[in-house]
């Protein structure tokens, strides 16, 4: 079998000291938190390697600003280049922690029991920002359609109520891949002016969109909804440096960035570390060939995944992701009597993300990584259809 330069074995994938390979025994094929079994981009690799060649490990000066300057810089150019973004350095938080950001931003423009909504299914960790912080949790529901999710037209106005004040969008959507269009963003735009809501719109997951859609961000669409965005992204998602901890926080507008800031000064959420600048800066820069090419991996898997389900295990729907590495899979019609999390894990020996933490009426569904080798993706279907053939025998 033909295998690219940055897949990797499972044996060499055991060797890491990741959550992904070590959350699980070694019986069990990992397809759960969102990083990916590949070696990283050379020019990634190559900056790490001089930074612990020189032992530069001293407080950061790259291009002023405590350090945050190339950084400052390359998602600038990076925005410009891929989007058409112009943007203003004066409005660009650079922080470790793209979760804490979102933390941040309920903390800074909610009060406890305001109301922020919610796209559902969602990432784990937006609910918990929501709930853990005394916040309402207002879902906003994405339906699956013939090709893909979506919401329901003109169902956002009506969830919005006097103390709604932030709609918390994920595009691409974790986990159902989506990739809003233009008119849908306009739309949430328009009823985020409308009804006076803060956007915040968590973007980690823009350069893994496959050909066919376009990622726009939101605070692209006009001024007047950039001026109430908040824009959250990184590189860690797509060039698979989650541990290195580097990602930004952008202010549609001064007046939003100074709303942030009495509540939160800047130091208050730290600042990234050198390994976390200089790797999203060699990615943003230099990493697009390598990025390409692991996107044609991922398009094949992908395929592959939906291809499979439709002839192998047909009573599981899923729809092919528009971005990410991540299938949604609903398990319903396979009639477990637990959580398909569990039975996947106790008779395929397969570790996905276990629904329930991603909608509470989610435990018939799994989210599925994809993005590792062929041979494992392989190795993981064959486990699943076998479980499913021999729950369906017994
Ligand atoms: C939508 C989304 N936001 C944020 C993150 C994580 O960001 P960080 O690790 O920088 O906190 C992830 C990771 O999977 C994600 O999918």
């Amino acid at each position: 079998m033909l295998t690219t330069s940055f897949e990797l074995p499972a044996d060499v994938l055991r060797m890491r000291q990741n959550v992904k390979w070590r959350k699980y025994g070694t019986d069990v094929l990992p397809a759960w938190v969102a990083e990916m079994d590949f070696a990283v981009a050379h020019p990634i690799q190559r900056v790490m390697e001089r930074m612990v060649a020189d032992q530069d490990y001293g407080y950061p000066e790259r291009g002023g600003n405590h350090g945050d300057g190339t950084l400052v810089a390359a998602f600038r150019a990076r925005m410009a280049s891929r989007f058409g973004w112009d943007t203003d350095p004066a409005l660009i938080l650079p922080l470790s922690d793209l979760v804490q950001g979102t933390f941040a931003t309920i903390l800074a423009l909610s009060e406890p029991g305001d109301g922020v909504i919610l796209q559902l299914p969602a990432y784990p960790p937006f609910h918990e920002a929501i709930n853990s912080t005394g916040r309402r949790l207002i879902p906003y529901r994405l339906e699956p359609g013939s090709e893909r999710y979506g919401h329901a037209p003109g169902s956002l106005a009506d969830l919005i109520d006097p103390t709604t004040r932030i709609i918390l969008l994920c595009n691409p959507q974790n986990p159902t891949g989506r990739v809003f269009e233009h008119a849908e963003l306009e739309e949430i735009g328009r009823i985020a002016i409308e009804r006076d809501l803060v956007i915040l719109s968590d973007e980690i997951h823009a350069d893994l969109v496959y050909a066919g859609a376009k990622h726009i961000p939101i605070a692209t669409i006009s001024p007047e909804i950039a001026a109430r965005t908040i824009t959250i992204t990184s590189a860690t998602k797509g060039f698979n440096i989650p541990g290195l901890r580097c990602g930004v926080l952008y202010f549609g507008s001064q007046a939003l960035k100074q709303r942030f800031h009495n509540r939160f000064p800047a130091r208050v959420l730290g600042s990234p570390g050198i390994t976390g600048i200089d790797a999203t800066v060699a990615a943003w820069n230099h990493g697009q060939p390598w990025l390409d090419a692991v996107l044609e991996h991922l398009d094949a898997n992908r395929r592959r995944l939906h291809d499979f389900i439709a002839t192998e295990l047909p009573a599981i729907r899923t729809l092919m992701p528009e971005a990410t590495y991540l299938g949604w899979l609903d398990c319903t019609r396979l009639g477990l009597s637990g959580s398909a999390h569990d039975f996947f894990l106790e008779h395929a020996k397969v570790g996905f993300s276990a629904g329930e933490f991603f909608d509470p009426a989610g435990h018939q569904h799994v989210r599925f990584n994809f993005a590792t080798s062929r041979r494992i993706l392989d190795q993981i279907l064959a486990r699943m259809a076998e479980a499913v053939r021999s729950n369906q025998r017994g």
